[in-house]
């Protein structure tokens, strides 16, 4: 199949369903979105306090071709235009996968267009792109999201090294567990966020971890745990704790953990420039941390604008879009694979 040319646009339609966004946009050219419609579950599973896998898929199955309707109704667009299918396929859920997997199979086999599976981080990865037209590799990222904490260095569109990640919880994970602990609801990292804005990031000392035999891993179970027992002895003593300053400093040390891991290994690998990914980099107190320390040192720092930090299809599209340039087309047997490595393609 000759699918590359260089003188048309090429306008993809992109599936996200990893977690609890059903997610659907059209992208031109990897960076230009034509349409990005993102329906939430966030409602529904609030009510438990966390994502529930089956309901997430069950959400999936219903919402999936209204919002593939309205992603091609708001580009303007109908399926003869699309120049290709893409679908996260991994990681995730895996049911939550399998809905977005099996759509994309069916229409890519329907419409014989070509099928692209894509890597969820490399998606939030690409986010950049979309926001920040300039950006190429090669370039550092914080990958930091719901499930996964990531310092990656970008060699190239599509090409990854995995220099630091996450021990045990993913930062996300972290947010939601201490918001939990604070009784703010699901999901809890944008509600520190904002309550960490009355509170004082100093008020309270608690730990910032390194990993002994890894000066790139994250670890922020830890963390979490000073969090609880904080809370626990407060109560035992009967002392009154203060919720906002419990935010703010615990999200300074994550700040702190992140920022010092980030820029130790630009410096050791020589980047001059830093991008960060993933919704937890909707935070404005990190993206505020990042933005003046790589000024000070001269950095190029890049951010994804705050939609498209979260879960979107438009980040799937544009990290899509590069594998369609180098001919990488997934087979219409393509299955949803629930622990996909970065850098890990399926078999072709
Ligand atoms: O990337 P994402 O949408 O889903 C995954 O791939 O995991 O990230 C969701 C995570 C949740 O843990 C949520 O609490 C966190 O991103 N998050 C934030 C903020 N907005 C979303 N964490 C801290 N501050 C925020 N403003
Ligand atoms: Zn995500």
């Amino acid at each position: 199949m000759d699918i590359v040319n260089s003188e048309k646009n090429i306008d993809i339609l992109a599936i996200e369903s990893s977690c609890d966004e059903t997610a659907v946009a059209v992208v031109r050219n990897g960076r230009e979105v034509l349409s990005n419609i993102i329906s939430s579950q966030i409602d529904i599973h609030t009510i438990y306090g966390g994502v529930v896998p089956e309901i997430a898929s069950r959400k999936h199955i219903e919402n999936i071709d209204f919002v593939i309707k309205e992603a091609l109704n708001k580009a303007g667009k109908t399926f003869d235009d699309i120049d290709a299918i893409a679908v996260t396929y991994g990681p995730g859920l895996v049911g939550a996968l399998l809905v977005g997997v099996a759509e994309a199979k069916a229409m890519a086999f329907a419409l014989s267009k070509p099928l692209i599976g894509v890597h969820h981080i490399e998606g939030h990865i690409s986010a950049n792109y979309i926001d920040n037209k300039e950006l190429e590799p090669p370039f550092l990222c914080l990958v930091i999201s719901g499930g996964h904490t990531h310092l990656a260095i970008v060699r190239d569109y599509g090409e990854y090294e995995l220099i630091g990640k996450t021990r045990d919880d993913a930062v996300g994970e972290a947010f939601d567990k201490v918001a939990r602990s604070i009784g703010l609801g699901y999901p809890g990292g944008p509600k520190i966020d904002k309550l960490a804005k009355e509170g004082n990031p100093d008020a309270i000392n608690f730990p910032r971890a390194s990993v002994a035999d890894s000066k790139y891993d994250f670890s922020f179970s830890g963390l979490k745990s000073a969090v609880l027992n904080y809370i626990n002895t407060c109560e035992m003593k009967n002392i009154k704790i203060n919720e906002a300053d419990i935010a703010a400093s615990f999200q300074k040390a994550v700040v702190d953990v992140l920022v010092s891991h980030t820029m130790e290994a630009a410096k050791e690998y020589g980047f001059d420039k830093i991008a960060i990914a993933g919704g937890v980099a909707a935070n404005s107190a990190i993206r505020g941390a990042f933005m003046d320390i790589c000024k000070e040192k001269n950095i190029s720092f890049y951010s994804p604008s705050i939609i498209m930090c979260t879960d979107n299809g438009a980040m799937i599209g544009s990290a899509a879009y590069y594998e369609y340039l180098k001919g990488n087309v997934s087979k219409y047997d393509l299955n949803a694979i629930p622990n996909l490595k970065l850098g890990e393609r399926e078999k072709q």
